[in-house]
């Protein structure tokens, strides 16, 4: 039988890391794992310590938005002090480490929705909050915040019903938050050591984009702009052609995008 909870235990003992995870925090229910883990980070704890929520109370998402953390939710958060250089990699490190762990854990091929919403079927199973702190040109901390739809239904809460499933919803029965756990701390110490090495994640990330070829509507701040998703770039702006013609770079942060 599957258990609806998450056992630390049985996470560290199956785990196939060096680093991301060999400290790791749980709690049955916490507001936020991404402020828990911005006071670890404060306080200097080890570059890969986890902190994970069985629920979260007050779970924060992108722009200022809510993120429900029921029970049967993984809501994770992981501490990295990257170099500035790897900072706008970041985005595509945790969304195709939330890719390749539903893939390798489920079968599922999830999809990202630029810049770093996961997608099953159109519909967002996996949002990512990264939060740093920067000091001059130097990187405080990094928080990679990663909550993803496990086992609830999404379609018994009225805010998401219409734009969210759960890897239960989609796989008709429940999945092993330990397994998906153990997978994703690996994706991310893989995929970290590997930028830290000089590699690219840009590709990868670009070629799971669904965005890209369709017409959308994004709004950053006051502005919204309109047009078709043409590319991103390697620092992970979307390139938006308008319809005068002009190519617009449009950066992550404080933006929301529609089909
Ligand atoms: C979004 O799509 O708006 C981002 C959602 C990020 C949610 C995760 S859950 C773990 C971590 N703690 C938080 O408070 N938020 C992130």
């Amino acid at each position: 039988m599957l258990e609806n909870s998450i056992l630390p235990e049985a996470i560290k003992s199956k785990l196939r890391t060096r680093f991301i995870g060999q400290r790791l925090i749980y709690y049955p229910s916490l507001t936020s794992t991404n402020d828990e883990a911005k006071r670890e980070a404060r306080q200097g704890a080890a570059e890969g310590t986890v902190i994970i929520a069985g629920e979260q109370t007050a779970g924060k998402g992108r722009i200022k938005r809510i993120w429900l953390s029921p029970e049967g939710s993984l809501a994770i958060s992981v501490i990295l002090y990257p170099s500035m250089v790897h900072l706008s990699s970041l985005i595509m490190l945790a969304s195709l480490a939330v890719v390749f762990s539903i893939k390798a854990v489920t079968g599922l091929m999830p999809q990202i929705k630029w810049p770093n919403d996961i997608l099953l079927n159109g519909r967002k199973v996996s949002g990512i909050l990264i939060e740093s702190e920067m000091r001059g040109s130097r990187v405080n901390y990094s928080i990679i915040g990663i909550g993803v739809n496990v086992n609830f239904r999404a379609s018994g809460y009225p805010d998401i019903a219409s734009i969210a499933t759960s890897l239960s919803e989609e796989m008709g029965r429940e999945v092993s938050l330990t397994d998906l756990v153990q997978q994703l701390l690996a994706e991310i110490e893989r995929l970290y050591l590997a930028l830290r090495e000089g590699e690219s994640l840009y590709e990868d990330w670009r070629d799971s984009l669904v965005t890209l070829g369709r017409r959308v509507q994004v709004t950053s701040g006051d502005s919204i702009y309109e047009g078709i998703a043409e590319s991103v770039a390697r620092d992970g702006a979307l390139l938006l052609r308008q319809p005068g013609g002009q190519l617009t770079r449009i950066v992550a942060e404080d933006v929301t995008l529609r089909n």
